[in-house]
């Protein structure tokens, strides 16, 4: 039976239990793992199909995953997080992401910028260089904003701390503009309307664009067979770029984060896309789009600089 068969099964209200006879491959029968509601006969699913392709590493961590109760969100535990955030494919992104943007700072000379979704710094304060004199920081969680602000502080760097989401952030701020206005990863937190509006805010206020974000196929939400074989895909590889930190990074982050993704079945709570596609809303903004330039191979997806006048 192949994926599409089961899907269409499902959803003309056949129940996992019903179709599991029918399923011959470990992929199919974690297919129904996905798509069972009740945890336990996920559970056992996930279990089976871990059992028949013993290299799987996304089945084996998943149907350990099942067999407990389940947790509480990933996001919140700061210590799986950040094991996942400085280990396997992060530490190239990063590196990358740093050069990249200290490339567009020693070209600009002498700049005032704007960090959008700072998060603890991971991109911005490494990447610093004496060419950003002055730095607006907006973010809305304080603790991790908190942080930024400290390190700026303690390295002498003007700066202004907005605790925040950019949405807030525009609707008050006002006459400041800027050189540069830079985001790494965090406009995914937006729809493609409210990037768009952002982006036409911006506009008359900075000479210069960089984003560094991931080219994320369109997949559309839920758990149809395309987007479960590329999610499961690419969460194989992603599991399997950790070794000591494995047990940890897996059962308490990338796991919950795969099935909460899977289950998104009103849309994706992350709005990311095609870089055609970020090109296309920043030139209905207004900005003249540069030529994307590839920053790194990231287990989700390949990660571009998208800058932008
Ligand atoms: C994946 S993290 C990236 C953090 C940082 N830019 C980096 O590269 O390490 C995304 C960040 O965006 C922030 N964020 C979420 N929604 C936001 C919004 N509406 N406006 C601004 N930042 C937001 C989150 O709190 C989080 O810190």
């Amino acid at each position: 039976m192949t994926l599409e068969r089961i899907w269409d099964a499902h959803r003309s209200g056949a129940t996992p239990a019903e179709l599991e006879p029918l399923a011959g491959t470990a992929r199919e029968l974690f297919y129904l793992a996905v798509l069972a509601d009740d945890r336990a006969a996920a559970a056992a699913l996930a279990a089976r199909a871990a059992k028949l392709d013993p290299d799987s590493a996304v089945y084996a961590e998943t149907a350990r995953y099942l067999a407990r109760p389940a947790a509480d969100d990933p996001y919140e535990d700061p210590e799986p997080f950040t094991a996942f955030a400085t280990g396997g494919g992060n530490v190239g992104l990063y590196r990358n992401t740093h050069e990249v943007l200290r490339s567009v700072y020693a070209e600009l000379g002498s700049v005032r910028l704007l960090d959008i979704g700072t998060g603890e710094g991971h991109a911005l304060l490494p990447a610093l260089t004496p060419e950003v004199v002055e730095v607006d920081v907006v973010e809305p969680s304080a603790a991790r904003l908190a942080r930024v602000a400290a390190e700026l502080e303690r390295r002498g760097i003007t700066h202004r701390a907005h605790t925040r989401t950019v949405q807030e952030f525009t609707a008050q701020a006002s006459s400041l503009s800027w050189d540069l206005v830079q985001d790494t990863f965090a406009l995914l937190a937006l729809t493609r309307a409210e990037r768009v509006e952002l982006f036409k805010w911006l506009r008359p206020r900075t000479k210069q664009l960089a984003l560094v974000e991931f080219d994320v196929p369109d997949l559309g939400s839920g758990r149809d067979p395309r987007r479960f074989e590329h999610l499961v895909d690419r969460y194989e590889q992603g599991i399997r770029e950790y070794h000591d930190t494995r047990e940890l990074v897996a059962q308490r982050f990338l796991v919950p984060v795969l099935l909460g993704t899977l289950a998104e079945d009103d849309g994706p709570a992350h709005t990311e896309q095609p870089i055609a596609h970020w090109l296309e809303d920043l030139a209905s903004a207004g900005f003249t789009p540069l030529e994307p330039r590839w920053v790194f191979d990231y287990w989700w997806a390949p990660a571009h600089l998208i800058r932008a006048t």
